[in-house]
């Protein structure tokens, strides 16, 4: 049986078999205590093993037992008088040591010191924590969807588009440098044009599936390969999109919150942060909605008032950095805000251009620590105004005439956007890089694992 479903009172007393990893022993003469997880808690169980109650052998296998160890118990469980779950261990089943020399201790190790075991640090309980809490985020981004009424599309990794026109996408070859297909195929930096012809038929739509960018930026929000979760709805306009994200979060938060307190107070405690704070601020407050012209205005302010920001001018068509987008969510909404209507020289080449001619119907929402969590739009609807920008922005025309004829074939006005799995993690853990919330992280020249 799991740690997890040992620990009640129903189990008090009874014969039990448990299987699980030491984590921490402290021996003497007479008694071992040791704990032993097993990744369906935070703290595992505390082992009470006694001499006087443990055959000879067991009791020097324990005695001897390196950290990391493998062990099968057998024993019961007891109430201790400070109201502990304790197991009284009685025989050992089964067990294989660890090698001693493995290169974790029982003090703490740095986050880059772990990032350099990516293979062994899942032991941890920082991050048996972070990526408890990460599986529960997917299964969780699955059920919203299925609650309401969205279809999960498995979009193709393989493509030959570079959806956000980035130039950001990685080759595709065989090993003889054969481009194998007809057209240099890459991988896919976002599964949203083809997920709109889904869109186009199934009304609401979502993917969530791994992303390829080949940004060499070694910032601690930047990854080569991440997660995004992609929904698309027709018959929607990007203020219903924005909705739908606010909805979102706020199913996540509570969810978590509900489920895995004792893992945020132990890791808001690693990270000096209120994690807690931190998503009760997401379920209850109103996400804050600007244009980018009011986000430029608050930053000029910003620029007078505090003496910050004093290399930039603020103009039209100036990208936010990450501060202005830390500024804006932590200082100015002191919570998640989302700013619209951005520049369309900056936006990607689908984005539904304004009738002022200057501005698309493209959306972030940046949020405290992080900035931008979220990135969407509502879709240009109008055949020609695509095929213009596509010819702007030097795109492959003949690459996307499929993804045109959407807008001949009845097309519903549509809209949708991206939510960065691991930045979604770092905000509800705390995790300041992105290289600590990914199992084996991609990041420019590091490819161990
Ligand atoms: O803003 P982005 O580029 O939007 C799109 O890809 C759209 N096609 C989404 C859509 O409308 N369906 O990316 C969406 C989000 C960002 O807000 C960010 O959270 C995350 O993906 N992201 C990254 N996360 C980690 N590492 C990277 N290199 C990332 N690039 C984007
Ligand atoms: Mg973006």
């Amino acid at each position: 049986m799991e740690i997890k479903k040992i620990l009640q009172k129903k189990n008090i007393n009874k014969e039990l078999k448990i299987s699980g990893w030491i984590r921490f022993n402290r021996t003497s003469k007479k008694i071992i205590f040791i704990d032993l997880y097993d990744g369906s808690n935070l703290n595992g169980i505390q082992i009470i093993c006694k001499k006087n109650l443990l055959s000879i052998d067991d009791f020097e296998i324990l005695y001897r037992a390196p950290l990391y160890s493998a062990f099968t118990l057998k024993g019961k469980l007891i109430l201790s008088k400070n109201n502990n779950y304790e197991f009284i261990l009685e025989k050992i089943i089964d067990y294989n040591f660890s090698d001693p020399k493995i290169p974790l201790g029982k003090k703490d190790h740095t986050l880059e010191f772990l990032r350099m075991q990516a293979h062994l640090r899942i032991r941890t309980k920082l991050f048996q924590s972070v990526m408890r809490i990460r599986s529960y985020c997917s299964q969780l981004i699955h059920s919203y969807f299925a609650i309401h009424g969205f279809y999960y599309i498995n979009t193709p990794i393989i493509t030959k588009n570079d959806a956000e026109g980035a130039g950001e996408t990685f080759f595709v070859k065989t090993k003889d440098n054969n481009s194998f297909f007809n057209g240099q195929g890459t991988l896919t930096v976002s599964g949203q044009l083809q997920e709109e012809a889904y869109t186009q038929s199934l009304k609401k739509t979502y993917t969530f599936a791994p992303t390829f960018r080949a940004e060499n930026s070694n910032t601690s929000r930047h990854a080569n390969e991440f997660w995004m979760i992609e929904p698309e709805m027709a018959f929607a306009d990007y203020f219903a999109a924005m909705n739908l994200g606010e909805n979102i979060l706020k199913f996540i938060s509570k969810k978590i919150l509900n489920k895995y307190k004792e893992e945020l107070l132990f890791l808001g405690n690693f990270f000096k942060l209120d994690l807690i704070k931190n998503l009760e601020m997401i379920i209850n407050k109103k996400f804050l909605r600007i244009t980018y012209q009011k986000a430029l205005e608050v930053l000029k302010v910003a620029k007078l008032q505090n003496n910050i920001f004093l290399n930039d001018q603020f103009n039209f068509g100036d990208e936010l950095t990450t501060e202005h987008e830390k500024y804006l969510a932590e200082k100015f909404a002191k919570g998640a805000i989302y700013i619209y209507d951005y520049p369309a020289q900056n936006g990607a080449f689908y984005m539904y251009k304004n009738n002022d001619n200057k501005t698309v119907r493209g959306f972030d929402l940046l949020v405290p620590k992080i900035g931008e969590l979220i990135g969407g739009s509502q879709r240009e609807n109008d055949y020609q105004k695509l095929i213009k920008t596509i010819d702007e922005k030097k795109l492959a025309l003949k690459e996307l005439t499929w993804y045109l004829d959407l807008r001949k074939y009845g097309y519903a006005k549509s809209s949708g956007f991206g939510i960065g799995f691991e930045r979604l993690i770092m905000f509800i853990t705390g995790v300041e890089n992105i290289r600590d919330v990914l199992p084996f992280p991609r990041t420019p020249g590091k490819l161990e694992f």
